[in-house]
């Protein structure tokens, strides 16, 4: 479902090419079993799941820098050519991390044929939730110019523009006690 939802993101293409939901379904798999080790919610309908947030305590929301070549050895092996790009990517992420204390968001998708439907806002209030019960700042990257007015609507602003491995990707940031 994740790799449905994010097979036309900016992002995904410039690091695996187009419609190669076959590499999309790898990186969500590795990242299911070893990255997104924070708290996670899926949105169920008729018993399928339609959505899917996860959301992380910094400091441990993304790997480590250092940490980055041993993950690339071993854990990204099966993405191939995909894994200069894949690099720049996660260690520019990492180097932007905020120091200010955060619950860092992602990935959020909801399947495509399901989108536009309130599922997205719907897990969004959990994340919310979630924010204001541990009274922490919310953060996230994203790369559709869609995606800043939907996370505007929950209190995000943008603190950071720039291009990333040659697509737009925008930084956002929710201040505490919002
Ligand atoms: C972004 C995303 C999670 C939103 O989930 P959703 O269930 O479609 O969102 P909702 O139906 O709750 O809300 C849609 C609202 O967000 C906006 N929106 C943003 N992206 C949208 C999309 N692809 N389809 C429909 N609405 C979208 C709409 O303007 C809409 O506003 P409205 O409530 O005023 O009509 C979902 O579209 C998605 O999975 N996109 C692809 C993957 C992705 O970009 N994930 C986020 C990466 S940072």
């Amino acid at each position: 479902m994740l790799a449905e939802a994010f097979v036309a993101n900016p992002l995904h293409i410039s690091a695996f090419g187009p419609q190669r939901i076959d590499q999309n379904r790898s990186f969500f798999r590795i990242g299911l079993r070893h990255m997104f080790t924070g708290q996670a919610f899926v949105a169920l309908a008729d018993d399928k799941v339609r959505g899917y947030i996860h959301f992380n305590a910094s400091p441990n929301c993304l790997p480590a820098p250092e940490e980055i070549p041993l993950v690339v050895t071993t854990l990204l092996k099966p993405l191939g050519e995909a894994i200069p790009q894949i690099i720049k990517w996660f260690a520019r992420w990492c180097h932007l991390d905020p120091e200010e204390p955060h619950v860092h968001l992602g990935p959020i998708g909801v399947a495509p044929d399901a989108q536009g439907q309130g599922i997205g806002t719907a897990l969004m209030y959990r994340y919310i939730e979630h924010l204001k019960q541990e009274r922490s700042a919310g953060y996230l990257e994203t790369d559709r110019l869609p995606n800043i007015e939907f996370y505007k609507k929950f209190g995000f602003v943008v603190q950071r523009e720039e291009q990333l491995i040659g697509t737009p990707t925008w930084y956002m940031w929710r201040p505490r006690n919002k």
